[in-house]
């Protein structure tokens, strides 16, 4: 637990904001939820402080959430799915003469976008038909939500922004580029559901019709669906595969899992979301990717009316107490010492009780287990299911490393070897070249600053120890040490062995590994 400012704690054990978060515990959502509304002088479903009023809408949305009354909610995804395959086969794979770098990223992005307006408005925006960011959306949301985050935080900024009596010198937001125009798209797409002649389907507009939604609500709900459900599963899509392309050994286990299934009629074309609740690996690689990376960290700040102990400690009534993700997801007494690799491996075989704990740490990531669960887990889930079959499996290709390459001591000054995608099926692939906002961190070689702006524009490496461990990896390749599969048992040797050189620049002074 630790005092972030005045009237603020955060706390990093699970077991505790757990029961913090339980349905029936002394807290509430705190102010930090009212910087959530869209339109600034209306609540949603998440920015909602009563729980009372919470329930009520909440009821009337589950039913659409949960896909009961829509009919066609897993063949909207897939048709998405489809639609990304195909962007990367029809305009994506390079030739020996032509290349054609791809960015993930945002591609990605492309897809949970279009996958979360087929559902909420019953058509899709256009952004992988188009390939581009539509009416500058993510451009826009890029560089307001960074904003309005801040002002979450800021409670007199807030008031400020939302009081009625200074709308005329306030910006419209409807008027925005970008998040007005899915505004003013929503507002036509509900329209045809209201007034004399609605029209009624069973989707998940038609399901906030059917429960009583006033026009106003469904409108703004509709909005919320797209905010709280394209950037959370893009991250998490995109730090999974970023995961598995730097993990050989983890990608060759789900490759020969799917390889299987599909030889053995287990997993249909396209794969069902119960085919994909079927694959062991695959859930356990989806359970480490959300851990490792947890895709939505907002504050999500709790109070309480009465004074309570956290951790041990007092707490004033009214303390805003938020949760810190990364500890919680990393904690060495949940998942194990070294909670801070990606291994899927760790979801495998455990005892039951120590199975139940880790599965309701990294489920904390959709708020399960308390009143204000993520609605959209089950389309989240789906999607995954999906998505890290059929899209694409990164192989990390280790062709074409060429001899100056391995002569060179330092390597900053080579590109590493190409990241590939390709899809299950289809034998086409693609080279990855951009990791967009997943890799804040561009380590530089210290003795040759110069040659490794080379090496950046070519790819972005995202925490130090990863950045070695691969770096391990490439020195493998690179000096013919290149190991077969059974020695891939000495990752963990070759993981210690980065940290160890991490302090002399990457890739370390002609620094081996013990294998
Ligand atoms: C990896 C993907 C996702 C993550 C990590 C995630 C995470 C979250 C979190 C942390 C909350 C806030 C709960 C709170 O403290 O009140 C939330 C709420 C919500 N999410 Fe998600 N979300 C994801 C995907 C989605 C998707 C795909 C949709 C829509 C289809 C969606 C719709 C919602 C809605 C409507 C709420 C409000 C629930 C309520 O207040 O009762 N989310 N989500």
């Amino acid at each position: 637990m630790a005092r972030i400012a005045p009237n603020w704690v955060v706390c990093g054990d699970g077991a505790e904001l757990r029961r913090m978060w339980r349905v029936r515990s002394a807290w509430r959502r705190g102010p930090w939820y009212r910087g959530l509304r869209i339109n600034p002088y209306k609540d949603n479903i998440v920015s909602t402080l009563d729980d009372q009023v919470h329930d009520k809408l909440r009821a009337k949305l589950v039913p659409s959430y949960s896909g009961k009354d829509v009919d066609n909610l897993h063949q909207l995804i897939d048709d998405r799915v489809a639609g990304l395959v195909s962007l990367i086969e029809t305009k994506y794979v390079s030739t020996e003469t032509e290349f054609k770098p791809f960015d993930l990223a945002r591609k990605v992005q492309y897809f949970t976008l279009d996958v979360i307006s087929s559902l909420a408005f019953g058509k899709q925006l256009g952004f992988l038909s188009e390939d581009k960011d539509m009416f500058d959306y993510i451009k826009t949301t890029e560089t307001t939500l960074p904003i309005l985050l801040l002002v979450t935080l800021v409670p007199w900024l807030l008031s400020i922004m939302q009081s009625p009596r200074l709308r005329w010198v306030l910006p419209d937001v409807r008027k925005m580029v970008g998040v007005g125009t899915v505004m003013k798209l929503a507002e036509a797409a509900v329209a045809e559901r209201y007034g004399d002649k609605p029209v009624v389907k069973r989707d998940m507009l038609g399901s906030f019709v059917a429960h009583g939604l006033s026009r106003e609500q469904a409108e703004t709900e509709t909005v919320v669906q797209l905010f709280a459900g394209s950037d959370t599963t893009a991250t998490a899509i995109r730090a999974t595969l970023l995961f598995l392309m730097t993990s050989p050994l983890v990608y060759r286990r789900l490759q020969a899992e799917i390889d299987a299934g599909i030889r053995e009629g287990r997993i249909s074309a396209p794969i069902t979301d119960a085919e994909g609740k079927d694959l062991p690996y695959l859930q356990a690689v989806i359970r480490e990717g959300l851990r490792i990376w947890p895709p939505a960290t907002g504050m999500l700040a709790k109070i309480s009316d009465t004074d309570q102990v956290v951790c041990g400690v007092r707490i004033p009534a009214g303390t805003n107490v938020a949760w810190s993700p990364w500890s919680i997801m990393r904690s060495q007494d949940t998942f194990g010492d070294d909670a801070d690799l990606f291994r899927p491996e760790r979801w495998l075989d455990n005892p039951a009780a120590k199975q139940r704990l880790m599965e309701q740490t990294v489920m904390m990531e959709f708020v399960s287990g308390s009143r204000w669960e993520c609605l959209g887990k089950t389309v989240a889930l789906i999607e995954f299911n999906k998505t890290f079959v059929e899209v694409g499996l990164p192989v990390v290709s280790v062709v074409g490393v060429s001899k100056s390459v391995a002569d060179d001591p330092c390597s900053c000054s080579a590109a590493p070897p190409p990241l590939r995608l390709h899809a299950a099926r289809p034998s086409k692939s693609v080279e990855v070249v951009q990791w967009g906002r997943l890799h804040p961190e561009r380590h530089e070689c210290r003795r040759h600053p110069a040659e490794s702006a080379a090496v950046k524009r070519r790819i972005a490496w995202w925490t130090c120890t990863r950045n070695m461990k691969w770096a391990g990896i490439r020195r493998l390749v690179e000096t013919g040490k290149w190991v077969e599969r059974g020695k891939w048992a000495s990752f963990g040797r070759i993981d210690s062995w980065c940290r160890a050189t991490c302090e002399n620049g990457w890739g370390g002074p002609g620094a081996q590994p013990s294998t």
